[in-house]
């Protein structure tokens, strides 16, 4: 025991503890002290030994950090605070788990054992003392003239009762002055379920505690992530990170590149800081193997030196009308005129037997949902044609200058019948506002070009393909936005055969994760009222997606922008860096079991950092994503 004086610091390492013995020491030296006679000793010793020896800490208490307190009027369900000697504050950090152990029955007790984990501290509380108490407040604001002994408080969250090596909701709480213990590293990892075969990063406040996801859990990625944070954050290396060790996994991954990002990927990074950092976790640079870009035919890519570049064109007849209606953002005239145009341009190719040509045909019109689809061999030429002759009937032009695709052309009688039994809507404007939108898809030449086929989705799910969508050179977030919803339809459909496939072979399921970067531009709140085919196209994807091995990772700076509905879809989430409370507020609705410690840190977290919250994980924790080995470019 230290005995110096009432005032001396736990931590003064002997010799002055006060630093202040002059101010203290009397002027009149003190009268010396007699020795204790020797009887009075040895009776004590035998008084100490009839009461059955020293005071002991029972066995149950070895080990132990600290001790529950009382609880007070305040105290709060599943919290409990714990107090702890001031050497043992440095061995309970933020976010650590304990188990806590109340005392067996025999000694009073009942003998239930908690985990929990420290959600608020360690804080560092005077002994005896009010931390505001005046002769602490002046002792401190003098320059530590002396130390008052001090001990550790944290607050526990408990995370449930173990029965039996397994965690069972709580029905009681533990009993005060319970001894509580630090799991190890070993054992903290068991609990909170960090086991999978991709690794993200480290648990901030260990010493090196990797997180990992399973890839072959349908809980993590078929089940959707969300990558939020401001500029800046780190969210384009966490992609990174995951993109690589994915790859590795064997899952396939296509990355919609709004900037053209990651292009080069298949090269390792040369930023000094990314080495930096990968050189202090022990990690090699690297490219990642198996990239492949594909970009739209007629726009450029921004890597051309990448060794896998494929154009690619759409298909029209892929496209849903309301898709496309709600991509356009078209007006209730304009949309009115171009579902009119559309079902004419259905008879047309009925009458003229473009489609259906077959019985078997015929049988797959009557199962045609053009919520999810277009109408087959329905080309943007063919359906331009049409909204011409119906702009151009309506102005009383005369329709027979307008040139028109072949079939249509040989058949213009047939097509000018349709169009006059159609009773077009009047209004020319709306008609040619029309027009002009289908006119410009048309100059982009993006659609059923005969030379350049549509994306390969076979190929693109193949196991360990990482597939990049470089969309940096359209400059049109509609035309993005077509591309994004008609390649996650051809993947939906391409992974609805891929597990039909597994189940009919026995062999492991294909598993894809699509990742949208600025997923806010394709699926906005703003826009949701006029969309809600697009949005119900993804959620049924979404939902589907748990079964078939489909998870998309959705990249946003503007967690803001997307719509409620859209965070309903997502089960798991990495948080970098938000500073705006409004946001974090909204998140928190959307965001179940990330306790407030851990929600009050989002403002301040270093680039790099994030919270993380998977289905697999017991709770979420803080992380420090790893550096990614590859090359990012820098977009401006
Ligand atoms: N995991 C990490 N480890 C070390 N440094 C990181 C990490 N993540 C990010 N950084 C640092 O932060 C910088 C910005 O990261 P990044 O480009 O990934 O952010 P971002 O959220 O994608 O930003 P933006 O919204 O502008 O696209 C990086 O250049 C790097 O210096
Ligand atoms: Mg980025």
């Amino acid at each position: 025991m230290d005995e110096a004086s009432p005032l001396s610091g736990n931590d003064a390492g002997g010799g002055d503890p006060i630093g202040a013995t002059d101010h203290l020491r009397p002027s009149v030296a003190p009268a010396p002290v007699q020795p204790l006679p020797t009887e009075a000793l040895a009776s004590l010793k035998e008084e100490i030994a009839a009461a059955g020896g020293e005071w002991q800490e029972g066995p149950e208490f070895e080990g132990a950090v600290g001790h529950t307190m009382y609880d007070t009027p305040s105290s709060k369900d599943n919290t409990v605070t714990v107090l702890l000697p001031a050497e043992k504050i440095a061995q309970v950090p933020s976010q650590s788990l304990v188990r806590i152990k109340s005392r067996p029955k025999e000694k009073g007790g009942d003998g239930r054992q908690y985990l929990g984990a420290v959600v608020e501290g360690p804080f560092a509380e005077p002994d005896g003392l009010r931390a505001d108490a005046p002769i602490v407040v002046t002792t401190t604001v003098r320059g530590g003239m002396f130390l008052p002994k001090y001990h550790g408080r944290v607050q526990v969250s408990i995370l449930g009762e173990e029965v039996d090596g397994m965690l069972v909701p709580p029905r009681f709480r533990p009993l005060p002055n319970s001894p509580v213990f630090v799991l190890d590293q070993e054992e903290t990892a068991e609990k909170l379920h960090l086991l999978g075969d991709i690794t993200l990063g480290l648990a901030v406040g260990y010493d090196e505690m990797p997180v990992r996801l399973p890839t072959q859990s349908k809980l993590v990625f078929p089940r959707h992530f969300g990558i939020l944070g401001t500029t800046g954050g780190g969210k384009s290396t966490t992609v990174s990170t995951l993109v690589s060790q994915l790859q590795q996994s064997g899952t396939a991954v296509i990355i919609f590149d709004t900037e053209g990002e990651y292009t080069s990927m298949h090269q390792p990074t040369e930023d000094p800081t990314m080495l930096r950092a990968l050189q202090r976790r022990g990690l090699q640079p690297h490219g990642i193997p198996n990239t492949h870009i594909l970009h739209l035919v007629g726009r450029e890519t921004s890597n051309p030196q990448h060794p896998h570049v494929t154009p690619f064109s759409l298909r029209f007849e892929d496209l849903s009308p309301y898709a496309l209606s709600a991509i356009l953002d078209l007006t209730e005239a304009q949309d009115e005129r171009f579902m009119k145009a559309y079902d004419i341009a259905r008879q047309v190719l009925m009458d003229l037997k473009i489609y259906p040509t077959t019985e078997q045909e015929k049988e797959e019109l009557l199962e045609l949902d053009e919520m999810e689809r277009g109408y087959p061999r329905l080309t943007l030429g063919r359906l331009y044609d049409i909204v011409r002759l119906c702009a151009d009937t309506v102005a009383q032009e005369n329709t027979m200058e307008t040139p028109l695709s072949q079939e249509f052309a040989e058949n213009r009688a047939r097509v000018l019948e349709r169009i006059r039994q159609a009773q077009l809507p009047g209004h020319v404007g709306s008609w040619r506002k029309v027009q002009g939108h289908l006119g410009r898809l048309l100059r982009l030449r993006i659609f059923d070009n005969p030379r350049v086929p549509a994306p390969n989705y076979a190929q693109m799910t193949q196991p360990g393909r990482v597939t990049i969508i470089d969309l940096s050179d359209t400059d049109s977030p509609q035309v993005n936005n077509l591309v994004i919803a008609q390649i996650l339809r051809g993947l939906h459909l391409q992974q609805d055969r891929n597990y039909q496939e597994s189940e009919r072979t026995g062999r492991p399921p294909r598993r894809t994760v699509i990742v949208i970067e600025e997923a806010h531009e394709f699926l906005s709140a703003h826009r949701r009222q006029q969309m809600p085919v697009l949005f119900e196209q993804v959620a049924r994807m979404a939902r589907r997606g748990r079964k078939r091995w489909l998870g998309l990772v959705f990249v946003t700076q503007l967690p803001q922008h997307l719509p409620d509905e859209v965070l309903g879809l997502i089960n798991n989430y990495i948080l970098h860096k938000i500073a705006d409370e409004n946001v974090i507020s909204r998140l928190k609705r959307s965001i179940g079991g990330i306790d407030e410690a851990l929600w009050a840190r989002l403002p301040n977290l270093a680039p790099g950092q994030a919270i993380v919250s998977a289905g697999s994980m017991a709770r979420p924790l803080l992380v420090a994503i790893d550096p990614a080995p590859c090359k990012l470019r820098m977009v401006v």
